[in-house]
């Protein structure tokens, strides 16, 4: 009975090692350490670009990653050069001399948050364009309520701008370090069922475009479209591969406040309430905790503008922390996620939602101080928050965002995906009936504050939301070396196969692995209007690469099959070798959705 011995001298090792656990929050009280020791001083963000060369015209010999410093095949992305234009006129002269040497060219932003990799350009020798210079406001029409901005502008300078003219962006992402361009390019949103819905690109109703151009016409084109162009539900949401984004026109609404209130309930009647909660609340999200059988309900609301309230939003995951603190709590996450220690991991999962709970998740009444909910304050200082990006004084450690690599800390995995609005209770039944199997494979999800569900309406994009839906984001370990087990993956693998394949969701095309991509094309009903342009705009294929060829089903697939592929995500396995069956994983159907296929040990 060598393996019933095992099991018994893994549960004795298990208690041990809970012990051990429990001493050091005793002792070092460094529960979730990550949460707990915030830093003083900052360093400024960490740079996605290097080069080694370059001259006055721009640098050369360079590598592009993301601001997590990892893909999710984790090659190093390499291009010849990259530029930084810091006017309109620069940038067409930048496209059109890729252009005219027939190169491969790419948006790269000021930090490049897509997990994906978008900012790769195709090849080895292409060029990276940088919008980080092209942030400017160009135009503020308070009367008609409209903002134009270039399209490196940061998503906090642009709330910022618009709340000086009192106005509002009605809906953005929540992390306000991204840029107009980029955001755009992946079809990032907040939450909401009313009116147009949560994602930003609904409000756009003008954009300049550089797009490569024949010789005739000088190598590159602006081209200009304005509300009613038919080429905007292409240019809206495009992966960066029609041209570069030069400006982007939104339609903003009067400044208006927010009132917002954190309900926890049990989870039983969850997948009931996840079809009606987003028409209650125009801002309502939900964050779920299978295995505390919890759920979080945002109740946030628009409220007049002379409604009393300071309220600020300081998410407490987006403040910045000390390298020493940032690297104790990933030495205590790469403990719990690659030993089998599940009572010590159960037990610390708790942590960091306790920690965020106590703390209003970094809502503050005034600005200063928490004293209740609800609170209420103007849309620009609730909607998105970011201060890891501040600039700080640079302290003798360093400090920055937690997944800033130069800490070595908080590498992880970011899945969002969304599941039609007249599927989702019964994708949430199924993992709920996944979850009862085992509730405490499902800690180490809960540990990354769960499963965070927003509401995003259907778009007239044409890779935009084909339909109403709720998205899905969840975070989770990853390890910094390639091919680690993480406990428990076949649980969050057979959940992300279940939403993908049985109940057709849509992966956000800055987040995920690259399993996901696979046949999610066909999902757009208009993908092939989006190519129309596509080859219109581009048709020599400068600004696509091989991810977006593969990702747009143009050429080859997003997976990749070889060894241990579906350890690191790359691939849904088929046979054993792409798990690790030397180290006892085995690819095996799902518990609940049986045509998954998952690593599993046995
Ligand atoms: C902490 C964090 C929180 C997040 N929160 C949310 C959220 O609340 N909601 C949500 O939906 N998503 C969220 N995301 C995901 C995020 O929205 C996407 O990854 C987003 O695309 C990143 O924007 P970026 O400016 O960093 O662009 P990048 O990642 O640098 O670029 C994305 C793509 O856009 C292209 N591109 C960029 N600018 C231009 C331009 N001017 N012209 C043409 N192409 C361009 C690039 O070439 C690339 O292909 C979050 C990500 C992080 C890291
Ligand atoms: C280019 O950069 C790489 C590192 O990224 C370096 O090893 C190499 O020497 C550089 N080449 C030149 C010509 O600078
Ligand atoms: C543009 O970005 C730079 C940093 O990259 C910043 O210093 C500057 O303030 C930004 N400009 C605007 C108008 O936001």
């Amino acid at each position: 009975m060598p393996r019933a011995r095992n099991r018994r001298d893994a549960d004795a090792h298990e208690t041990k090692f809970a012990m051990g656990v429990l001493f050091l929050i005793a002792c070092l009280l460094v529960p979730a350490a990550i949460y707990l020791l915030p830093a003083n001083n900052n360093t400024p963000p960490w740079e996605p670009i290097t080069c080694t060369g370059g001259n006055a015209n721009g640098e050369s010999n360079c590598t592009v990653t993301n601001s997590y410093g990892s893909f999710p095949d984790r090659t190093v992305c390499r291009a010849a050069a990259a530029v930084y234009p810091q006017t309109e006129k620069e940038l067409v002269a930048a496209v059109a001399a890729v252009a005219a040497a027939k190169g491969k060219a790419k948006v790269a932003t000021r930090h490049s948050h897509s997990f994906t990799k978008l900012a790769c350009p195709g090849g080895r020798d292409g060029t990276v364009i940088s919008t980080r210079w092209l942030n400017r406001t160009v135009r503020v029409d308070v009367g008609r309520r409209l903002l134009t901005v270039e399209g490196g502008m940061v998503l906090r300078d642009l709330v910022r701008v618009a709340a000086e003219a009192g106005l509002a962006l009605p809906h953005s992402p929540y992390w306000s370090g991204l840029t107009v361009g980029g955001l755009l390019a992946t079809g990032a949103h907040g939450s909401s069922l009313w009116g147009k819905g949560s994602a930003v690109h609904e409000y756009v109703v003008g954009m300049r475009i550089v797009t490569p151009a024949p010789a005739s016409q000088g190598f590159a084109v602006v081209r200009e479209l304005g509300a009613d162009h038919p080429d905007l539900d292409a240019t809206k949401v495009s992966l960066g591969v029609l041209g570069v984004i030069s400006q982007v026109t939104l339609a903003l609404q009067p400044m208006f406040k927010r009132s917002v209130t954190f309900v926890t309930r049990d989870d039983s009647d969850m997948a009931e309430t996840v079809s009606v909660w987003g028409h209650l609340h125009e801002f309502g999200d939900m964050t779920w905790l299978p295995y505390q059988r919890k759920v979080v309900y945002r109740q946030d609301d628009r409220v007049d503008v002379a409604t009393g309230g300071d309220g600020h939003n300081d998410f407490l995951g987006f403040r910045f922390y000390s390298k020493p603190g940032v690297m104790a709590a990933r030495l205590l996450d790469t403990w719990l996620e690659e030993k089998d220690v599940d009572t010590a991991r159960c037990l610390m999962a708790r942590l960091p939602m306790w920690k965020v709970q106590r703390e209003a998740y970094g809502f503050s009444n005034d600005g200063v101080s928490f004293t209740g909910y609800p609170v209420v304050g103007f849309q620009h200082r609730i909607q998105a928050s970011g201060s890891c990006l501040d600039d700080g004084g640079g302290g003798l450690l360093l400090s920055a965002c937690t997944w800033d690599p130069r800490l070595r800390g908080g590498l992880f995995y970011s899945s969002g995906f969304s599941v039609g609005l007249s599927k989702v209770a019964a994708f949430v039944a199924d993992v709920q009936r996944l979850r009862d199997i085992n509730p405490r494979a499902f800690c180490g999800l809960e540990g990354k504050l769960g499963v965070f569900m927003r509401y995003v309406k259907a778009s007239s994009a044409f890779l935009g939301k084909p339909e109403d839906s709720v998205d899905l984001d969840i975070v989770y370990y990853r390890s910094h070396v390639e091919g680690t087990l993480r406990r428990h993956a076949d649980v969050v693998d057979e959940m992300e196969q279940m939403a993908l394949h049985k109940y057709g969701a849509i992966p956000h095309w800055g987040k995920n692995r690259n399993f996901a991509f696979d046949g999610a094309i066909d999902k757009y009903p208009r993908a092939h209007e989006f190519l129309r342009v596509k080859n219109t705009y581009d048709p020599d294929g400068i600004f696509s690469s091989e991810w977006s060829d593969q990702v747009l089903g143009v050429k080859g697939s997003p997976s990749i099959v070889r060894d241990g592929c579906a350890i690191e995500g790359l691939c849904v396995c088929s046979g054993d070798s792409h798990c690790m069956p030397d180290k006892g994983y085995f690819c095996r159907p799902g518990k609940v959705y049986k045509e998954a296929r998952v690593c599993v040990r046995v």
